[in-house]
């Protein structure tokens, strides 16, 4: 029993050796200790930026804390590189943008991450507060454009999870020239008529996941555009919204390729476009390949399937020309549901650059309880399975 007692000493001694110097690895920098108040009104730009900055040059692993309470927050950037590559900002309270739209409003971003590596976002609420700029951009006048209220640029290894995003001005996510970001868990919502509000917005990125995610904006839920490779889309409930699109692309005429994206398990509804594809009707060398559409359910989707190789918005600077995105290996595969309108399948691939490999497998689609209807403009490919609307590939 003596022995069993003194062993039990021993072990308790060194679970308290292992946990100080766990304490002492794992850095914490609450907000509040450097004076943000969360009172809603204070503004705790600078507060923030003196926790970053602690966090950032520590050589051990460090968490921000963001305790529970409003706290409002100017436009800010926390810049790398770091010294650690394990930075975890801890947020458990609400960070609101400032109510005036002109404020930050010509700053590109609300909250930007640059040259980041092993970042962790999680949690919180980001309140953008977005509507006095649609309001404005509504009416026709002249307004600044808006900031995105999260960006990630030129980081690495970064993981958002948990984390809410209510009306943004302009996007609400944006990954920049990134390689491995995971975004889990993340709740997206803006009015369906506010302009530009895409919930994530990926580019020149690779080896991207966003999973168990619910986004309702008034423009795409996630937008991929050129120099995307490796993305994996899963578990997302979109509307309202555009739907999920890859595009719009070659607008320029040199531009990165889409590559490897999978979308699966997506419900859309009421959304405009269900899983869309988008160019300019302009040269371009971009491409878009290997791409799996798989299990998506659609309620009252306007386009729930479409390919547009056309778009010249305002018919300025493309009428009459054709596109130069090469579109090819596009699997739609389960998916199933309701269309707003009668045309449920749509592929207008470009006239020079025709879409090649697209596979069809188990469509069914109706529109007011019937068939909907298919449309094809150069496109070609091959189906299995059920079938509807019929095909016309
Ligand atoms: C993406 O991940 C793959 C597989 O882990 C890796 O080989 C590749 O280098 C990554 N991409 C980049 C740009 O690092
Ligand atoms: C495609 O992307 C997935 C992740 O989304 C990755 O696991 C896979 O290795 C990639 N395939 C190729 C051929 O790069």
């Amino acid at each position: 029993m003596a022995h069993y007692t003194l062993s039990s000493c021993v072990l308790l001694a060194l679970l308290v050796m292992v946990f100080t110097s766990y304490l002492a690895i794992a850095e914490q920098h609450n907000v509040l200790s450097y004076g943000a108040k969360p009172d809603g009104g204070t503004d705790s730009t600078t507060a923030f930026l003196a926790a970053w900055a602690q966090a950032c040059s520590s050589i051990s692993p460090s968490t921000i804390y963001v305790p529970p309470g409003r706290f409002f927050l100017q436009n800010v950037e926390f810049k790398g590189p770091c010294k650690n590559k394990a930075i975890v900002v801890r947020i458990d309270g609400t960070l609101l943008a400032p109510t005036d739209y002109r404020i930050i409003g010509n700053a590109g971003n609300w909250i930007l991450f640059q040259n980041v590596d092993g970042v962790t976002v999680s949690g919180g609420v980001l309140d953008g507060h977005g509507s006095g700029l649609w309001d404005c951009k509504r009416s026709g006048k002249n307004c600044p454009s808006g900031a995105t209220t999260l960006r990630f640029s030129n980081s690495n290894n970064i993981v958002i999870s948990g984390l809410t995003s209510l009306n943004s001005q302009m996007f609400h996510i944006v990954i920049n020239g990134c390689n491995s970001v995971k975004i889990q868990g993340v709740r997206i919502t803006a009015s369906g008529n506010s302009p530009n509000t895409d919930g994530i917005h990926v580019q020149l990125s690779s080896n991207i996941t966003i999973l168990s995610s619910k986004i309702g904006t008034g423009d795409d839920c996630v937008s991929i555009g050129a120099g995307t490779t490796n993305l994996w889309i899963e578990n997302v409930v979109c509307g309202p919204g555009h739907g999920i699109s890859i595009g719009s692309l070659g607008k320029d005429l040199n531009e990165p390729g889409v590559q490897n994206v999978t979308a699966k398990t997506i419900t859309f509804i009421g959304t405009q476009n269900g899983l869309r594809i988008k160019s300019w009707g302009r040269p371009s060398d971009g491409f878009v390949r290997n791409v799996l559409f798989q299990h998506a359910a659609m309620t009252n989707v306007q386009n729930p399937i479409v390919i547009d190789q056309n778009y010249c918005p305002d018919n300025i600077n493309c009428p009459g020309q054709a596109s130069g995105v090469k579109i090819s290996d596009v699997i739609y595969q389960d998916i199933h549901g309701t269309s707003a309108t009668q045309v449920a399948v749509r592929f207008d691939c470009s006239i020079k650059f025709p879409c090649t490999g697209i596979k069809m497998e188990d469509v069914k689609l109706t529109y007011k309880n019937q068939p909907a209807g298919a449309s094809c403009n150069n496109a070609d490919g091959t189906t299995s399975g059920v079938i509807q609307p019929n095909s016309c590939l």
